[in-house]
């Protein structure tokens, strides 16, 4: 058995290929038939084999999962001067995408429950901008929103839904994949995300006409001409070949993935959950997460600050949740409908290291560090 190496460093979430070798056989194959552009083999076999993962009818390979938001809310026809709802607690590229479109967010609280978008703020928020154009709801760190209730309040307002399921790929909710229950849902294979192609993003939607817009737009809106012809903006959005294939080297494994993150999970609510003030991330009874970081606030003697602290010095890492976007220098002049939930979950949360490489003395490692501040 391997020794652990007492002051290597231990990551939040790096890139994981697999043991296999998957990715490289895909990679060979793009470089031996000299196919690397954003054409080929790797990018339709990528979109189809993530389409059916996930049960979606269409999917189109970008760059990034910001520019799949991005290309979402433009097929949503969001523009100028358009309303778009927003969780308030996510990661800025959530909420850029909408400022790309010159339209502007209203940013929604979320709940205890899920720490995901709050429905009942959410309909307080339809009575205040009945106008709206889109909603744009995310799965946090893997866990789903409450998404009956998020869809009832949403179609019944005739609203674009759109799932920013970066976080969340191999996560279900009542047994349908997160990201399908919209009209969009998008992925990011940033290298942090539970698989990863170095970088990249994928729309997905069962409107496969709007799909097939959505690749047009990403290729530059070349319309079908001989001669170069644009009748449209165009956007330099499309995921090359080479990193479709890792991305699908990477998609067969991603059920021994979510399966690591689930047990690194387990792991520390079993060893820290007892400690007092410790709370876990919220599992509900309808959610399968894909775990992607282990998350926990604290709200006793210890603090989150004092974890990051002890853990950093040991050269491990974490982070603190995600700050919400009403309170972000840049967003905080736009309109925000809640309480202090996110405010709260952002002050005393905390995302532990959740690598699927850690083997089991790196997750007592970190356990160790954090139960010796309780005896201070
Ligand atoms: C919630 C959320 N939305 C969007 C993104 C953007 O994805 P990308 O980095 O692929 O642009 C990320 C991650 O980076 C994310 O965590």
């Amino acid at each position: 058995m391997e020794l652990t190496k007492v002051n290597e460093r231990i990551f939040l979430s790096s890139p994981h290929m697999s043991d296999e070798g998957y990715e490289m056989q895909y990679i060979k194959e793009a470089f031996d038939t000299n196919w690397i552009s954003p054409l080929g083999e790797n990018v339709n076999g990528f979109e189809k084999e993530l389409a059916e993962k996930v049960g979606s009818k269409a999917a189109a390979a970008l760059s990034s999962g910001t520019a799949a938001i991005h290309l979402a809310l433009r097929a949503a026809g969001v523009g100028e001067g358009d309303i778009v709802f927003c969780p308030t607690l996510t990661f800025s590229a959530t909420a850029n995408p909408i400022i790309y479109q010159s339209a502007t967010p209203v940013f929604i609280d979320s709940n205890y429950e899920t720490w995901n978008m709050c429905p009942k703020a959410l309909e307080e928020a339809f009575e205040k901008y009945p106008e709206v154009k889109a909603v744009i709801v995310v799965h946090l760190y893997g866990l789903s929103a409450d998404m009956d209730k998020i869809m009832e309040v949403c179609r019944k307002h005739n609203v674009a839904v759109i799932e920013d399921a970066a976080e969340s790929l191999g996560g279900y909710y009542k047994g349908q994949h997160t990201g399908t229950f919209g009209d969009y849902g998008i992925f990011s294979f940033n290298g942090n995300k539970i698989i990863t192609t170095s970088g990249g993003g994928m729309l997905v939607s069962n409107n496969e006409e709007k799909v097939a817009k959505v690749r047009f737009w990403a290729t530059q809106s070349r319309d079908q001409a001989r001669h170069y012809q644009h009748s449209e903006l165009g956007f330099n959005y499309r995921m090359s070949n080479v990193v479709a294939g890792i991305g699908r080297g990477q998609l067969k494994v991603l059920e021994q993935r979510v399966e690591k993150k689930k047990y690194i999970f387990e792991f520390y609510k079993r060893e820290l959950g007892v400690h007092d003030g410790v709370e876990f991330m919220p599992v509900n009874d309808w959610d399968e997460p894909n775990y992607w970081l282990s998350s926990m606030t604290l709200s006793g003697q210890v603090r989150p600050i004092d974890v990051m602290e002890a853990l950093e010095k040991e050269n491990i890492e974490s982070r603190p949740i995600w700050k919400p976007m009403h309170l972000q220098p840049f967003f905080e002049k736009y309109d925000f409908v809640g309480t202090d939930v996110s405010e709260k979950l952002f002050g005393n949360g905390m995302c532990l290291p959740s690598d699927t490489k850690m083997t089991n003395e790196d997750l007592e490692r970190v356990v160790k560090i954090i139960k010796r501040l309780w005896l201070k």
